[in-house]
C-alpha cells in the first residue's frame, strides 16, 4: 500500500470518529461509536492498522508515527465526549421547575420575655431612665452588705441563695448568683462616685436594669429558680415617694393601657412592707382592665425610698440627695399580659408555645 493512501485513510477515519463521538446523543450511542472505532478486535482503527503491514518498508516509520498520533487523537476525543455526556446527564436531571412552590422560610421571633423587656426599656427610656447591666455572678458586698443586709440577716441563708462555693469558707467573701437586681443600684452609684472629682458631689442617677436573678425555688406554676426583674433607681435632690408612685403609674399606664383601656382604669397601689435597703418600703400592686375586660390587683414587686445607709455605703450624702428604687417581676407582667398560666412554659422552649407570641 502506498504511503499516501495509508495516511489518507487515517485522516478520513479520525474525521469520522470525531464526528461520531460528537454526534452521540446518549451513553449508549457513544459506547457503540467507541466499539466501532476503537474496538480492540474489529474496530476501524484496528483495521487501518492492519494496512500498515503492506506499506513500503522505507515508509514504515512515517506511517507508524502518524498512526500513533491519530490513535491518541481519537482516544482523546472519546474521553472528552464521555465527560460531556456525564455532565450533560446531570444537567438534564437537575432541571428546574420554576412553577413548584418554594419551601416556606420559618421566621424566628423574639422570646416573650425579650419582647416584654424591650417594651419596658422603651417606656422607661421615654421617662428618661437609662438601661444598664450588671453581672449575674455577684459578691457579698453588692448583693447584701451595701444594700444594708447585715451578716445575720435571713436573706443570706444558703437555702435561699445560689452560693458558688468559691473561697475557703462561707464568710470568705463568697460569690453567688445574684438574688436581686438591686445589686446594680450599688454598682451604678459606686461608679458615679468614683468618677466624681474630689470636692464635688456625685451626679443624679436615673437608671433601670433588667436581667436574670436566681433563687433556689422548686419550679411550679408560679416559681422558677431563674427569673427576671426590672430595677429602677432615681437619685436626686428632693425626690419623694410621690415621684415613685407617679413613675410607676406612668409605667403601668404605658405598658398596659391600650385603645380599650382608659387612663383612669390603670391603677397603682402601695402596701406597707419592709426591705433592708429602702425606708419606707412598699409592695407595689397594679390593676388594669385587659382586652377581655378582666381586672384585678396584681402584686408586681417591691419599692421604696433608698435607705440613708445605702446612700452612705456608696458615697452619696443622704443630707443632700434622696432617691427611690423599685424592683418588679418581669415574668409576672409578661404572663398576665399574655394570659400565660404556668411560668415553666416560658423556659421549655417548645416552639408550639413560643410561636404564639
Ligand atoms: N430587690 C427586691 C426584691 O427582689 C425588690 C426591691 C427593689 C424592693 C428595689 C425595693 C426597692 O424583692
Amino acid at each position: 500500500m502506498a504511503l499516501a493512501d495509508f495516511l489518507a485513510s487515517l485522516d478520513q477515519l479520525s474525521e469520522q470518529a470525531l464526528a461520531a463521538f460528537a454526534a452521540a446523543g446518549s451513553q449508549d450511542a457513544l459506547e457503540s461509536a467507541r466499539v466501532d472505532f476503537l474496538g480492540a478486535k474489529a474496530g476501524r482503527l484496528r483495521q487501518v492498522q492492519q494496512g500498515l503491514g503492506s506499506v513500503d518498508k522505507s515508509d514504515k516509520p512515517t506511517a507508524g508515527k502518524r498512526f500513533n498520533e491519530i490513535k491518541a487523537l481519537v482516544e482523546a476525543a472519546f474521553a472528552t465526549a464521555q465527560e460531556n455526556q456525564t455532565t450533560g446527564d446531570n444537567r438534564a436531571r437537575e432541571t428546574l421547575d420554576v412553577t413548584v412552590p418554594g419551601r416556606p422560610v420559618r421566621i424566628g421571633r423574639l422570646h416573650p420575655i425579650t419582647q416584654t423587656i424591650r417594651e419596658m426599656k422603651d417606656i422607661m427610656g421615654r421617662l428618661g431612665f437609662t438601661a444598664v447591666e450588671g453581672p449575674e455572678i455577684e459578691d457579698d458586698w453588692h448583693n447584701f452588705e451595701a444594700l444594708n443586709i447585715p451578716l445575720s440577716h435571713p436573706a443570706r441563708d444558703p437555702l435561699d441563695n445560689f452560693y458558688l462555693g468559691v473561697g475557703e469558707t462561707m464568710s470568705d467573701s463568697p460569690l453567688l448568683l445574684r438574688s436581686q437586681t438591686s445589686t446594680v443600684q450599688i454598682r451604678v452609684m459606686e461608679n458615679a462616685v468614683a468618677n466624681t472629682p474630689a470636692g464635688e458631689s456625685p451626679p443624679p442617677v436615673r437608671i433601670i436594669s433588667l436581667g436574670r436573678v436566681y433563687r433556689p425555688d422548686t419550679a411550679d406554676a408560679t416559681h422558677y429558680p431563674m427569673f427576671h426583674q426590672i430595677e429602677g433607681l432615681l437619685i436626686d435632690q428632693g425626690v419623694t415617694m410621690a415621684d415613685l408612685k407617679s413613675v410607676l403609674r406612668l409605667f403601668c399606664q404605658s405598658y398596659f393601657g391600650d385603645d380599650n383601656t382608659a387612663d383612669d382604669e390603670v391603677h397603682v397601689r402601695f402596701r406597707p412592707s419592709f426591705f433592708p435597703f429602702t425606708e419606707p418600703s412598699v409592695e407595689v400592686d397594679m390593676n388594669w382592665r385587659d382586652a377581655k375586660g378582666n381586672s384585678g390587683w396584681m402584686e408586681m414587686g417591691g419599692a421604696g425610698m433608698v435607705d440613708p445607709n445605702v446612700l452612705r455605703a456608696v458615697g452619696y450624702d443622704p443630707e443632700e440627695v434622696t432617691g427611690f428604687a423599685f424592683g418588679l417581676g418581669v415574668e409576672r407582667i409578661c404572663m398576665r399580659q399574655h394570659g400565660i398560666t404556668d411560668i415553666r412554659a416560658l423556659y421549655q422552649n417548645d416552639v408550639r408555645f413560643l410561636s404564639q407570641f
